[in-house]
């Protein structure tokens, strides 16, 4: 499974990179704002930014709800950098636009899935990623792994290239989930990422290795 982490935060990419696990960055519209990242030069060049810091795919998302918008945002994004990827709204212009730059080349992310139906259209629209947003269902008592293992097992009914990537992370478990139903990719805050290293009895354990250690 890839881990992708979710941020705009140039630090958080730059510690979760240094890790050496990190395969590429999502962003939102949200996620560039909390970072003060406004106005459209800026944004673009933050982009452009982060792609020079990972090696993989960084998406980076259209703001435009109208298929000409989506397009003429989505083509200025994608000649960015080849590690753009175009993440595009799952509503019905957002389709056509996942269509037409599958028919490109182009990579792109639908992003804001929340049903097997919708993941079902973003393949066949030719999405590189699918994003269904699991937090988001379980903050609405909805099980949002059931929808990741149900995406992942209707992707492989037909073998769509579609990955599925768990968006809306919440902790560590939540992306141990994600890998035991079979997710391709996991976007995670990187509190999640460095939560994953947590046990005690590996604490308690080094501590009695090092004081051994210290009476040879
Ligand atoms: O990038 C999309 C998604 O990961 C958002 O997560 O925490 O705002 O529900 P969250």
């Amino acid at each position: 499974m890839k881990f992708f982490i979710d941020t705009a935060n140039l630090d958080q990419i730059r510690e979760a990179n240094d890790l050496g696990v990190l395969d590429g960055v999502t962003t939102n519209p949200s996620l560039m704002a909390k970072e003060g990242i406004r106005g459209q030069n800026n944004i673009l060049k933050h982009y452009v930014d982060i792609c020079n810091i990972v090696e993989g795919d960084v998406s980076a998302e259209v703001i435009a709800v109208d298929f000409e918008g989506m397009i003429r945002e989505g083509e200025l994004l994608a000649e960015l950098h080849p590690q753009i990827v175009v993440k595009i709204p799952m509503i019905k212009d957002g389709i056509k636009a996942i269509k037409y730059f599958s028919n490109k080349g182009i990579k792109t992310n639908c992003t804001l899935v929340f049903s097997p139906g919708q993941a079902l259209l973003a393949a066949k629209a030719g999405a590189t990623y699918v994003s269904p947003f699991l937090g988001r269902l379980d903050d609405v008592s909805t099980d949002g792994i059931a929808l990741i293992e149900q995406i992942v097992f209707i992707y492989n009914n037909y073998e769509f290239e579609t990955q599925v990537l768990a968006a809306s992370i919440r902790g560590p478990l939540h992306i141990i989930k994600c890998a035991e139903v079979g997710a391709d990719v996991a976007t995670c805050p990187l509190q999640s990422i460095l939560d994953l290293l947590k046990h005690p009895l590996t604490d308690s354990g080094l501590a009695k290795f090092l004081s051994d250690a210290a009476k040879v």
